[in-house]
């Protein structure tokens, strides 16, 4: 049957690949983004993210049955908790009512395995405990060797976020599973960069190991994004479910345990 779906970052990479699919087969896609989508709007800051959310209401009559949140910078600067930690949860939030309104709503976003990378344990803390604009001055304070590390405290603070609020009465007591994909390395303007210069691929082999298959395309994160949405999920909740080719247990190993 025809769901409705939104789809943040649709205007590229997985957030693309994943409305395409969604389209394909025969439901209707509420795409959001900088430019270029349905909605456009800057889910880095609060205007933007409630502009999303009314637009959203707006559009879909006031029922959602799917959201899918993958938006995303890959920022070493503060934009990255922005924009993948504070604006992924707001878009979370501020969509649970109209997902209440489904009969089988499900929610899913997009991490990364940079989760498990280097990171800054006082802005993970800090954005777990404190307010946006607490975290963001902390953050515009650090030098620039720790604002390499933003990227992947964004990434780790959401799981973190994720894990506590998949199991509560908000998400899990209103029947609304809410999980997400960590993945490896995906071929989409992201990394185009990255992938496309030898010292890239050279850091890449080290920081992502992937023995399986290697660098993947977006369609097979969106397949996954795709069955995690669907009614077909009943039991996940709070899980990031490495799509990474390897690197997960390549790195971690026994660690996760
Ligand atoms: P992409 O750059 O192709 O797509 C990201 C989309 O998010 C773009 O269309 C962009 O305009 C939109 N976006 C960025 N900032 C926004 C904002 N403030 N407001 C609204 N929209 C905004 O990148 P890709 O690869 O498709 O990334 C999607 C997600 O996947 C991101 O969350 C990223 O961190 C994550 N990811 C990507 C990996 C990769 O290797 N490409 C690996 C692991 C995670």
């Amino acid at each position: 049957m025809a769901r409705t779906y939104v789809v943040t970052g649709a205007a590229s990479g997985i957030g693309a690949a994943t409305a395409e699919k969604l389209r394909a087969a025969g439901h209707e896609v509420i795409g959001v983004d900088l430019q270029g989508s349905d909605i456009n709007v800057d889910l880095s800051n609060d205007e933007g993210r409630q502009a999303m959310a009314d637009a959203v209401a707006e559009k879909s009559g006031g029922k959602v049955d799917v959201v899918v949140a993958v938006a995303g910078v890959s920022a070493m600067s503060p934009l990255s908790l922005k924009v993948n930690y504070f604006g992924m949860i707001a878009t979370l939030e501020l969509l649970r009512p109209l997902l209440a309104e489904s009969d089988a709503p499900r929610a899913v976003a997009v991490s990364s395995m940079a989760s498990f990378q280097p990171s800054d344990p006082e802005i993970i803390e800090a954005c777990l405990t404190k307010t946006e604009d607490e975290v963001i001055a902390l953050a515009e304070s650090r030098d620039e060797q720790a604002q390499q590390l933003m990227y992947a405290s964004s990434k780790n603070a959401f799981n973190r976020w994720l894990r506590k609020a998949a199991a509560s009465e908000e998400w899990a007591g209103a029947g609304i599973p809410l999980n997400a994909i960590g993945p490896g390395v995906v071929l989409t303007p992201m990394t185009t960069d990255l992938v496309g210069s030898e010292e890239g691929r050279e850091l890449l082999s080290q920081m992502v190991p992937m023995p399986l298959n290697g660098y993947m395309p977006a369609e097979a994160c969106a397949d996954l994004l795709v069955w995690l949405g669907s009614e077909a999920n009943t039991h996940l909740c709070g899980q990031i479910i490495f799509i990474d080719g390897g690197s997960d247990v390549v790195m971690r190993g026994d660690l996760a345990w």
